[in-house]
Formats: C-alpha cells, structure tokens, sequence
C-alpha cells in the first residue's frame, strides 16, 4: 500500500470566494435528503479547509471533522470557532480511522478517496463500512479513467493508480481511478444507491481539460 499523502494546504488561501470555502452542490441535495431521515452523526472525512463540516453543523449535525493534514483540521477549527460552532476534530489516515464500529449515520467523502492507490482504496471502503451505522449512507467520489490525467505519462503505482504529477497543493499524491465495473465491485458489500459521472471542463497548459469523476450514494444494509 502506497504512504498515504494529504494535500499542502499551506499553499492555498483562505479566499472566501474559493470552492473550498463554499458547500459543494451535491452537499445541498445531502442536507435535505439527510435531515429529513433523522441522521444526526455525520463525518466529514477529507474535510479540507471545512466547507461541508461548517454547513452540516450549522444545519444541526453532530459533525466530526476528519484529515490527515494537520494545517486542515487547524483551518475548519478556526472557521467552525469563528461561527460559534462545536465540532469533533481528529488529525488521521483514512486508511485507519480512529472511531468505533457504527458510529455515523452518515458520511461524505467529496474528492478524498482517490489518494491512495488499489489496496488502499479497499482498505478505506472496509474501514468505511466498520464505521457506518446500520443503513447509514455515504455519499463519496472516485476519481474516473475518462480523465485526462489517467491518460497522462505520469508514474504508475499500480494498474488503477498514478502519482500527479501537477505543480500545486497534490503534487505527486497518488490518484486512483475507476470504471464502472470496478466502482461495481469495489462496493459490492453496499447497497449502491446511486451512481453517476460529473464532468467537469477547465483551461490547463492553454488546451482544455475533462475532468471525471464517479459519484455514488452508498448505503450500509445487512
Ligand atoms: C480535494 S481535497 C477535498 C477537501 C474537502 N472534502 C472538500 O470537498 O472541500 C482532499 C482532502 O483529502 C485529504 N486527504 C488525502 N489523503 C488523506 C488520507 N489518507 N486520510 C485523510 N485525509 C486525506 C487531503 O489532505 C485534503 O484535505
């Protein structure tokens, strides 16, 4: 399994105008479908600068915020402070979370999984299932070999998995990508509730880029 890597947060800002600062799309469609079944433990694991964890708790969840960088969990402590919110804050590996069997109700991994690479990615989906309550649901994404990275000549570290190899806050962090058979099978042991691919386009090196990603709504059945 390849060493788990987080992001160099110390090179971004905090601008309040930044995607890391504002609540993903999807993550207005979770709140409602979240709140209305009653689920009240929620982890925000790859919390980054905080977005999803400030919006959940001040919506009324009991949010733990989750990663592996330090200067992360430094920065949604401080925005969660500065809005007179109380949060759970932990400084780990996704690969070993440190929180008992069945203690969510439900879990977002927005843009977080992919860096690791294919015995990685299964120990995470074990160690999300341990830590899923009983039809508690995950909402995650995976990065998908329609990208135009996975067609890049960046280094392999396995079949699914390359090192990115861009100048900025994930240089040289390991990405997994997926199809969807392997999405299929990855999640075998979950209810796959949805699933879908976002593309995403953007201007890079002056040609434009397709970015895709798997997105699945997962639950925790017997
Ligand atoms: C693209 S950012 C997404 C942040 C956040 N989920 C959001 O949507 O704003 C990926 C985050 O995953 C974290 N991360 C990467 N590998 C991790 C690991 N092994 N364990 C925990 N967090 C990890 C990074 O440090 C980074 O904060």
């Amino acid at each position: 399994m390849i060493k788990s890597q987080g992001w160099d947060w110390k090179i971004v800002k905090d601008d309040p105008k930044s995607i890391w600062k504002n609540p993903s799309m999807e993550s207005f469609y979770l709140l409602n479908r979240w709140k209305s079944s009653n689920k009240k433990d929620f982890l925000d694991l790859g919390c980054g600068l905080g977005r999803h964890s400030v919006f959940f708790a001040e919506n009324g969840f009991n949010v733990s915020c989750f990663d592996i960088s330090e200067d992360a969990i430094n920065r949604t402590k401080q925005w969660c402070e500065e809005e007179n919110l109380s949060c759970n804050y932990q400084v780990g590996d996704m690969l070993e979370l440190p929180y008992q069997d069945s203690s969510f109700d439900c879990i977002l991994c927005m843009n977080v999984i992919s860096h690791t690479d294919t015995n990685g990615m299964k120990k995470v989906i074990s160690e999300l299932y341990r830590v899923l309550k009983e039809n508690g649901e995950c909402y995650l994404t995976l990065g998908s070999k329609d990208t135009w990275g996975f067609k890049e000549d960046w280094p392999m570290v396995d079949a699914n998995t390359k090192l990115l190899m861009v100048e900025g806050p994930e240089y040289k962090v390991a990405h997994f990508y997926a199809d969807y058979p392997l999405c299929k099978e990855l999640f075998k042991d979950f209810e796959i509730i949805d699933i879908h691919q976002v593309v995403n386009y953007y201007e890079h090196d002056d040609k434009t880029n397709s970015s895709y990603h798997y997105h699945l709504l997962i639950k925790k059945t017997n």
